[in-house]
């Protein structure tokens, strides 16, 4: 998993682990976001502790771990609770079970945890894991509702999947790495839902052009940059759908996804899901010609041409904007080598767009395939935002901040 931090960002997070088998799995949370650069605190309840040990997570935070046997220590001069509940800027709770959902739902506190979370006022994010039946339960499904109609509260959907009581079905706790990326978000936006009751359409990835079964012409496009703008979207409460071509992550739970391949199947998808949009950023690297004929079966060796007639694709994001409604925004990228201003106000103006994300690809550390990206953000009104070196996920943070109007765009679209 691979991660970072802006150093100048919030970055004080608190885990509250539960106690269910999915506890063994947060260790890689902490760990990640230890290396990441963030100070981790860990209190474990009681019934975690006897799924993991509390020398376990203070390894990997370099701290000690917090259990209630702190919270009842008499030595202390300010209450546990209250210090931990002020020092947390996010804070975590993974596995989220049946027990602590309920006291949360009710305003309870009877360990350290339920008290820490009373006690603070920061985002909380919450991972449930359980066996299926205990999730579906009307009364747990009613406090989970219940619990998520307070804004403070950011819940991550379970996932389906082999459970540890051998069932399959609903309940396995979100992936670490999802985790991970909800707490880089909750950081950077400290929970605000600015794009709640929004739809946002985002295409990502390299798309493939087939000459035969086996064989494409493409480009090194990994659509890491269209994945972080759906986790961000999704994350400041939007509805998402993400049309992505051929990569080797999973779509995010909560994320609509739809897979293509062909820059044609790319457009009628979008095409498609265009009209109920309201944000739609055109991030994938779209093929700019096609080979003018295909062959369903393999194509042997000696058959092949040694030219290849091609002809060109329909520009998508062209036809997005001629489509366009006003109260809709459409953003495009320009990924370009040397100077990169130039040809993106060209494209910006000549394809009609609200904002374009020009994209350095001949620079360590950014571009295609990069965890990172650095990039100048420009839109129809002239304004020009430059972003410096940062992960995909603040990059993608940074677009919708400027589309919103906090980072110098007039933010208009909605
Ligand atoms: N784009 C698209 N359909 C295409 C080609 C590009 O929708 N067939 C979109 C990309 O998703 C991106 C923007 O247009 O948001 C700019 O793409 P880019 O490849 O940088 O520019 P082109 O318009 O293809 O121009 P050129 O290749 O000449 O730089």
């Amino acid at each position: 998993m691979q991660s970072t931090f802006n150093p100048k960002s919030s970055r004080r997070v608190l885990i509250g682990i539960g106690g269910g088998i999915a506890a063994y799995k947060v260790c890689e949370v902490v760990s990640t976001l230890f290396k990441a650069g963030a100070e981790v605190r860990v209190i474990l309840t009681d019934s975690a502790q006897e799924f993991i040990t509390p020398l376990t997570v203070s390894t990997l935070s370099r701290h000690p771990a917090y259990t209630d046997k702190d919270f009842w220590q008499p030595t202390r001069q300010r209450p546990l609770h209250i210090d931990l509940g002020e020092w947390a800027e996010v804070l975590a709770i993974s596995p989220l079970t049946a027990n602590t959902l309920a006291k949360l739902t009710y305003g309870m506190a009877d360990n350290l945890l339920t008290n820490t979370i009373l006690a603070s006022t920061c985002p909380v994010l919450l991972a449930p894991a359980m066996n299926t039946e205990m999730w579906q339960q009307l009364a747990v499904q009613r406090n989970w509702q219940q619990l998520l109609a307070d804004s403070r509260y950011h819940g991550m959907d379970t996932g389906y999947g082999l459970l540890a009581c051998d069932r399959v079905g609903a309940g396995r706790m979100a992936e670490p790495a999802e985790i991970v990326t909800h707490i880089q978000s909750l950081l950077h936006t400290n929970g605000k839902r600015d794009l709640l009751g929004k739809r946002v359409l985002i295409s990502a990835g390299g798309t493939r052009e087939h000459l035969d079964p086996v064989r494409f012409i493409g480009n090194p496009s990994t659509g890491k940059m269209g994945l972080a703008l759906a986790q961000a979207a999704m994350h400041r409460g939007a509805a998402v759908t993400l049309v992505h071509a051929p990569a080797t992550w999973n779509v995010p739970q909560g994320v609509q996804s739809i897979p293509v391949v062909s820059a044609e199947q790319m457009q009628q998808a979008m095409l498609e899901c265009f009209p109920e949009a309201d944000l739609i950023v055109m991030a994938a690297a779209v093929a700019d010609v096609k080979p003018a004929s295909y062959s369903a079966e393999k194509l042997p060796k000696r058959s092949l041409p040694t030219k290849l007639p091609l002809e060109p694709v329909a520009d998508i994001l062209a036809e997005l904007a001629r489509l366009k409604q006003p109260h809709q925004c459409l953003i495009g990228f320009a990924a370009q080598t040397g100077d990169i201003v130039t040809p993106a106000l060209e494209k910006l103006q000549n394809k009609k767009l609200d904002a374009i994300v020009a994209n350095p690809i001949d620079q360590p550390d950014s571009g295609f395939g990069s965890g990172n990206n650095k990039a100048t953000f420009i839109d129809n009104q002239g304004h020009q935002v430059e972003i410096s070196p940062c992960s995909k996920l603040q990059m993608a943070h940074h677009l919708f901040d400027f589309v919103q109007g906090s980072i110098g765009a007039p933010g208009t679209w909605h």
